[in-house]
């Protein structure tokens, strides 16, 4: 059996090379928080009652972010360096088994390869095993430093390697295995002894060492996934990266995706066969489309839910809202928040809605506000209808019954009730209750003047 896998994840730094007044664990890439990512990769290997996440600088944040994951906290509360973080997670955490060190800031990292470097260890009689990678430009990094037998000798950060050690272009990850009972035992005599004058984690490799405990690299041939992020260059780096995963995975799903290098999809979005994504489209959040939709160039969608057949013209935007099945919606319509937009609605050109239901078939064809109302089945809304919701301190609803034909211009002082099956007329300013199958008109009756058109033109020539 293999032993117990206790995860710790270090998210205690601010990241100055961010130059940010948000610690760097909490910017996003892929739609989620740095962290997340870290957290879920935890997940997959570990109990969350067995991850420990270490906070220092805004931990408050930071532990609300991770609040849905139910992981444990320890505080580092000054950040002294790495090996102090992981030294202040000492108490929530097994003595023994293996412990996975996670960074925060190194996202990418698949679960696979986590899978891979425990079952190394596992498999091994090390104190440790570490994950690393040969890049190009090795600056920043910690240095793998390799003993005769091909074990790591010794982990050399940058400020305290010497030119021939920065030389070594094989780098510390910042993912590592160790057997907890070692880690522990020895991880007191890190001490700050360095330029940094910080406690580095990367300092127990060389410690082990000299009791007698090798610890193993795992290299990896591609550098990838080990990529962390210290700058806001790497994040966008990180970010390109998971979308082009994400963008991918979908399409090899049966999702046809136009421009594929121009489209936002955030990592938690789902889409059902069939479905057309056309370029420079942004799928945000929770956003779930079914099958054989059509989402239209330049929409953005977050947070929203759509049926199977949905068409989307171009330049729609859907916050929070639902659409059902064989509905189209666009171009250029906004769905603000919290609407839910039946089967077979239609709706069109410059139509606004916000806290809105729109029952099966209605339509809106055209420049309107549908604001806090109750749209019932097959209704008409005539261009340029507005709801009047709002008094100036309260918000009022507007409720139309099913059938109903609002004509164009219509406005409707909520709250206000119009019956099932009545016609408003166009240009009708509406406050009082329409019943069932009635028609309600409210505006000023026209009346004509003859010749008033011919004699005007005749007394300005004169002048
Ligand atoms: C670290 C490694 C380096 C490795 C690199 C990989 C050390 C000493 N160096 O360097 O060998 O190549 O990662 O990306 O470990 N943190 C805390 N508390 C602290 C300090 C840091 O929680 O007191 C957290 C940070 O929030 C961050 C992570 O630890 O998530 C790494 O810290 P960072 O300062 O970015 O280390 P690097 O300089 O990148
Ligand atoms: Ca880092």
């Amino acid at each position: 059996m293999d032993p117990r896998v206790s995860v710790v994840i270090l998210a205690a730094g601010l990241g100055t090379r961010m130059k940010s007044k948000t610690v760097k664990v909490l910017h996003r890439a892929g739609g989620l928080t740095v962290v997340e990512h870290v957290v879920r990769t935890g997940q997959a290997v570990a109990a969350s009652s067995d991850i420990v996440v270490i906070t220092g600088h805004q931990a408050e944040k930071v532990q609300q972010t991770l609040a849905p994951y139910k992981v444990r906290f320890a505080l580092q509360p000054e950040p002294k360096g790495t090996g102090h973080a992981v030294k202040c997670a000492q108490s929530e955490l097994p003595k023994e088994g293996l412990l996975l060190v996670l960074y925060g800031d190194a996202p990418l990292i698949s679960v696979d390869t986590v899978h891979r470097l425990i079952a190394a260890q596992t498999a091994s009689d090390a104190a440790g095993t570490v994950l690393t990678t040969r890049v190009p430009d090795p600056t920043g990094y910690g240095r793998i430093v390799r003993d005769n037998e091909g074990n790591v000798a010794a982990i050399v950060e940058q400020k305290a390697a010497n030119p021939e050690q920065l030389k070594i272009d094989e780098i510390n990850s910042g993912i590592y295995c160790f057997r907890a009972d070692l880690l522990w035992k020895h991880i007191d005599s890190i001490t700050t002894n360095n330029p940094a004058g910080e406690y580095y984690l990367t300092d127990i490799v060389a410690i082990l060492r000299d009791h007698g405990y090798p610890t193993k690299p795992l290299e990896l041939p591609v550098a990838d996934e080990l990529l962390g992020i210290n700058t806001r260059v790497e994040l966008a780096e990180v970010d390109r990266i998971f979308r082009a995963a994400k963008v991918k995975s979908l399409m090899l799903d049966g999702v046809t995706i136009e421009r594929p290098d121009t489209v936002t999809v955030d990592v938690d979005v789902t889409i059902g066969r069939d479905t057309i994504v056309e370029s420079h489209v942004r799928l945000l959040g929770a956003t779930e489309i079914g099958e054989d939709c059509v989402i239209g160039a330049g929409s953005v969608l977050r947070n929203a839910k759509l049926g199977d057949a949905v068409l989307l013209d171009p330049y729609t935007l859907v916050a929070d809202s639902s659409i059902g099945s064989a509905a189209s919606v666009g171009p250029f319509a906004r769905l603000r928040m919290n609407n839910q937009v039946g089967e077979k609605v239609h709706i069109g050109n410059f139509v606004e809605l916000k806290n809105t239901h729109m029952g099966v078939g209605a339509k809106a064809g055209h420049l309107a506000y549908l604001g806090d109302a109750s749209i019932g089945a097959k209704v008409n809304v005539g261009a340029g209808t507005i709801t009047c919701n709002y008094d100036g301190v309260n918000k009022h609803r507007t409720v139309v019954g099913e059938g109903a034909f609002l004509g164009s211009n219509s406005t409707l002082v909520a709250p206000i009730e119009i019956g099932a099956g009545s016609y408003v007329a166009a240009a009708s300013v509406v406050t009082d209750t329409v019943p069932q199958d009635a028609l309600a008109i409210g505006r000023g009756r026209q009346s004509n003047k003859e010749g008033w058109a011919k004699v005007r033109r005749e007394t300005i020539k004169k002048k």
